[in-house]
């Protein structure tokens, strides 16, 4: 399984070293067979902590497509590969709100994927395209151009409207999209969206769910690894 974690903008690089300090110590005893972490934290926090396990690493929620330039404000791969990152999330719905629709999603992941980068790339549709049952549609559109036999492609399920709710899209919701998907490429697929300690063992069952982009769940170390622990219960 994949448990990712999306930090969103939560920690600071202090109270991160503390985190990934406690999470480190749970992950190297953790009877972990398949299993990979990948934390998402804010850029700030990338330094400071020292991950030692190989099943555990540090992705970029964010970057600007070039290596660097006159692009105020923006982190490019220069600087992502200052701190060893190779891993990126790209199009999750908090980014599209802000303005990045699929062409700029697209460049970004045409770059990635030139840099050989893992990318876990976010689709999801909102409330009224879930409510009209165009779903699908909509997730094809997202992945219009997209090319979905990059190896180091994880796509990511996130539903817009169960994001930050405290209630996941219901399994069998999950299970027709995932099965969607799963026609389309032989990536990893992940659910994500009000993902908790208290539905992650119903989540995992799912038939070509291989892991999960976990938000306010994961803020807390704690609450991470009882997550971690209930997906083996
Ligand atoms: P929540 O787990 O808080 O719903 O957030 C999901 C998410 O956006 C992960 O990328």
């Amino acid at each position: 399984m994949i448990f990712a974690a999306n930090f969103k903008s939560n920690h600071s690089r202090a109270s991160f070293k503390e985190y990934a300090g406690i999470l480190g110590d749970f992950w190297s005893e953790f009877d972990k067979k398949d299993d990979e972490i990948i934390i998402f934290p804010p850029f700030s926090a990338f330094c400071g902590c020292a991950l030692k396990d190989k099943k555990i690493s540090l992705g970029a929620q964010n970057f600007y497509p070039a290596n660097n330039g006159a692009f105020t404000g923006e982190i490019c791969a220069d600087m992502l590969s200052e701190f060893g990152i190779n891993s990126v999330l790209v199009g999750h719905s908090e980014r599209r709100a802000l303005g990045e629709d699929d062409e700029f999603v697209r460049a970004k992941f045409e770059f990635a994927k030139a840099k050989l980068w893992r990318v876990v790339l976010c689709v999801g549709e909102d409330d009224i395209v879930h409510m009209n049952g165009n779903t699908c549609e909509f997730l094809e559109s997202q992945l219009e151009g997209i090319d979905l036999a990059y190896e180091k492609l994880i796509i990511a399920y996130e539903p817009i409207w169960a994001i930050g709710t405290g209630k996941s899209a219901k399994p069998e919701i999950i299970a027709e999209i995932l099965e969607f998907l799963s026609l389309k490429t032989k990536a990893p697929l992940l659910y994500g969206g009000s993902v908790n300690a208290s539905n992650i063992a119903m989540i995992t069952q799912i038939p070509h769910c291989a892991g999960v982009l976990v938000g306010s769940a994961s803020w807390q170390v704690q609450s991470f690894i009882d997550l971690i622990k209930a997906s083996k219960a």
